[in-house]
């Protein structure tokens, strides 16, 4: 069993997922970096090692049972337990999303990856987390999901997005129902928005930085026994459901 604080980051090999696992790297962690395409795996592991990080790939397609399955059985070799889980994978499903005219496979394709992608890692995960003595899960999720900002007059939340908004408020809404479930174990489960910031995602036009943006998963990541669980936040505290 490796003594050393392992984390698994999803969608690590770029963006904001990939400054998550240098900053928990930096922690002194072990550091897996799940992400499905072989090439970007192995140049963000080169990366992070050159950095002074214990990083190791993990093949993972969130949205594939096999891969996810043989992602758990390389981290239970590599470590025999996972303390932390940072399920940050997530695309936008494509454009334009007005509700009205979306393409069907892109409200599905957001969902795929961004919800049931985050239960089938968490689930499949969780027998190893259970072998940690304080294991934490953290849901990249996003403020564009808060149903309270959609719906406050000014609020910047945005443009309309029936795919990607939608399947934010749905992760935190299965968030939410893990805690409930998980109440009275020792596992912490909680959503975090990165704020607006440059990565693919978005085209780049995002105001804050990848590692601006990492800060609230690595706050969430590194909570003590006594910290929140099933709550929702951003850098500058609680965001409103
Ligand atoms: N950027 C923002 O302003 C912003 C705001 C709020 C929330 N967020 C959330 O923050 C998280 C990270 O986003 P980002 O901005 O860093 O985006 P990004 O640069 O596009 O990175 C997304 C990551 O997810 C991976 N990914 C996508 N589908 C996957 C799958 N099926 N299996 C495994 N990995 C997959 C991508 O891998 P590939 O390289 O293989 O595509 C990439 O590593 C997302 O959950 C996003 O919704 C971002």
């Amino acid at each position: 069993m490796n003594e050393r604080t392992t984390a698994l980051v999803t969608g690590a090999n770029k963006g904001i997922g990939y400054e998550i696992a240098a900053g928990l790297g930096a922690l002194g962690w072990s550091v897996g970096v799940g992400a499905r395409d072989e090439h970007r795996r192995d140049a963000a592991v080169e990366k992070l090692r050159a950095a002074g990080v214990d990083a190791f790939g993990v093949p993972l397609d969130v949205t594939d049972d096999a891969s996810v399955a043989a992602a758990a059985q390389l981290i239970d070799e590599q470590a025999g337990r996972l303390d932390v889980l940072v399920n940050n994978a997530g695309v936008t499903g494509g454009m334009p999303q007005q509700p009205t005219t979306v393409a069907l496979d892109t409200v599905r394709t957001a969902v795929e990856t961004n919800v049931i992608g985050v239960i089938r890692v968490t689930n499949t995960m969780l027998p190893l987390l259970r072998r940690s003595a304080s294991p934490r899960i953290v849901n990249m999720s996003s403020s564009v999901g808060s149903l309270t900002r959609q719906t406050t007059p000014g609020a910047e939340t945005g443009p309309i997005s029936a795919a990607y908004s939608a399947s934010k408020t749905f992760l935190n809404a299965v968030t939410i129902q893990y805690a409930k479930e998980l109440q009275g174990t020792n596992i912490l489960i909680n959503a975090g928005c990165p704020g607006f910031t440059a990565t693919d995602l978005n085209g780049f036009r995002g105001t804050r930085t990848p590692e601006q943006g990492a800060a609230i998963a690595i706050q969430l990541a590194t909570l003590p026994d006594d910290g929140p669980t099933g709550g929702f936040f951003e850098d500058a505290g609680v965001v409103p459901w």
